[in-house]
């Protein structure tokens, strides 16, 4: 079953992502693209948090092909500034090869890949070996969620967000938590050159609005993966509520960030 995203949601999101986003991946990945003029391909573009993040350090010269099968949040999506062509595509993902009928030298994604099955990320590897494309899929959960200070209930709640994660979204099993490792993996069995890197968001109390959003997602999720514990949950729930108010509250959300270059020659 796909998943829905609002509006709201992403712009919520957007600034924590850009901060926590790995920028050490950034030198290696524009070494390799140098100067040229190039074709970026953002799989689930969303709103275009990606590539308002990533336009500023790319080649002058970018065209970018947006993704999502939402068309409505990249109706958001406009180019960052002049250099910067954007084409928005609505198109389902799990339908067919993204990249079919097209020549990208990067191929990227943001909060995606937890999404998606490891059979789709072969399929995706095989056809960015095909194009000889760089990759860079950032800010995939990686199954820790660490609240400061803690509570009863804190470990329960993050378990069954961990098993909720990998409901199949439409892609198939769902990698979840593993869909850094497992794409590191996947693209080095292709011969890409790879780089993981953690990226997790350092939510302070100046964030108490993604905290509140976090906490209300993640009880929902965990009563649907555990029904029968709902007073528990709900109780946890009505905690932490309380305790963001206070101001007092940090949660650290584990995420990784991969790069994968692929090899100089067939
Ligand atoms: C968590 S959001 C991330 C959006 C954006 N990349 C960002 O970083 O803000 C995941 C995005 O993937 C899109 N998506 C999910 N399943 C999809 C599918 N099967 N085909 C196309 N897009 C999909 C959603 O519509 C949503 O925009």
């Amino acid at each position: 079953m796909s998943t829905r995203f609002s509006d709201d949601w992403l712009h919520l999101r957007e600034r924590a992502d850009h901060e926590a986003r790995a920028a050490a991946l950034l030198p290696p990945l524009t070494d390799w693209l140098g100067e040229r003029r190039i074709h970026v391909a953002d799989l689930g573009a969303g709103t275009g948090a990606n590539l308002r993040y990533l336009a500023r350090v790319l080649p002058a010269i970018q065209d970018w092909t947006l993704l999502d099968q939402d068309r409505t949040l990249m109706v958001e999506a406009v180019p960052p500034r002049s250099g910067i062509s954007v084409q928005r595509r609505g198109v389902d993902l799990t339908q067919g090869d993204p990249l079919a009928a097209s020549s990208v030298d990067l191929v990227t994604a943001s909060a995606l890949l937890d999404l998606v099955s490891r059979a789709w990320l072969d399929a995706l590897a095989r056809s960015c070996l095909q194009q000889r494309s760089a990759v860079l899929l950032a800010l995939s959960y990686d199954g820790t969620i660490r609240w400061e200070p803690r509570a009863a209930g804190d470990e329960l709640v993050n378990t069954l967000v961990n098993s909720h994660q990998r409901r199949d979204k439409g892609f198939g099993p769902a990698l979840g938590p593993d869909s850094g490792p497992t794409a590191e993996s996947v693209f080095r069995d292709h011969g890409f050159h790879t780089w993981l890197s953690p990226s997790p968001w350092r939510l302070g109390p100046e964030k108490a609005a993604l905290q509140q959003a976090l906490l209300e997602g993640w009880v929902n999720a965990a009563v649907e993966q555990a029904p029968d514990r709902r007073q528990e949950l709900h109780r946890w729930a009505t905690h932490r509520r309380q305790e963001i108010t206070t101001g007092r509250v940090s949660l650290q959300v584990g995420h990784l960030d991969l790069l994968a270059l692929p090899p100089e020659s067939r």
